[in-house]
């Protein structure tokens, strides 16, 4: 029959050992944990080309003024780099920005000044988008020049896909402004 000494021994033993297991267990768990499904959201705006987002269209379709959504073919057939066509699609409008090449940006600029949320108009001649409401003044990348606006124009993430323009309610990863 066991001493009280060895009892104590075995049930320490036991208990020190039940514990690092616990906590082998609580560290192993994670690994198995990765293997969670992925936010195909996140992974198809990441890699729109992917082999697994070959019928993924994120966001929304930007449409022009009579909700007809844009074929980024005959689009860019009417435009010319430096181009801001105005969109709509998310709860409200950005301008499309034609690049060089003629080629769709990445990025969309909201229409919606930041002083009191009047859309803006894009103004070719100076090159700026004007709001009409009290004259605040941005860049052609939408940074506020002339106030009583004192922030930029938000960004929104375009993507073109099977000839689709498509509007995504969410700022670049990417800084767009440098
Ligand atoms: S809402 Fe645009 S300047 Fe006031």
């Amino acid at each position: 029959m066991a001493s009280p000494r060895n009892s104590r021994r075995l049930f320490l033993r036991y208990f020190i050992g039940g514990g690092v297991s616990s906590v082998a267990i609580a560290w192993l768990w994670p690994l198995k944990g990765q293997a969670r499904p992925v936010n195909m959201d996140d992974f198809c705006l990441k890699y729109p080309y992917n082999s697994r987002c070959e019928n993924y269209l994120p966001g929304v379709a930007a449409t022009d003024e009579a909700d007809v959504p844009y074929l980024a073919t005959a689009l860019l057939a009417k435009t010319t780099a430096g181009d801001r066509i105005l969109a709509k699609g998310l709860s409200r409008e950005s301008y499309l920005v034609i690049e060089t090449g003629p080629k769709i940006a990445t990025y969309a600029i909201s229409a919606v000044c930041k002083h009191l949320g009047c859309t803006v108009n894009w103004d070719k001649e100076q090159n700026a988008f004007i709001c009409p409401c009290h004259g605040s003044q941005y860049d052609d990348l939408g940074r506020v020049t002339q106030g009583p606006a004192r922030q930029s124009l938000d960004l929104k993430v375009v993507v073109v896909k099977n000839d689709e323009v498509r509007l995504v309610d969410r700022e670049p990863a990417e800084n767009i402004r440098g």
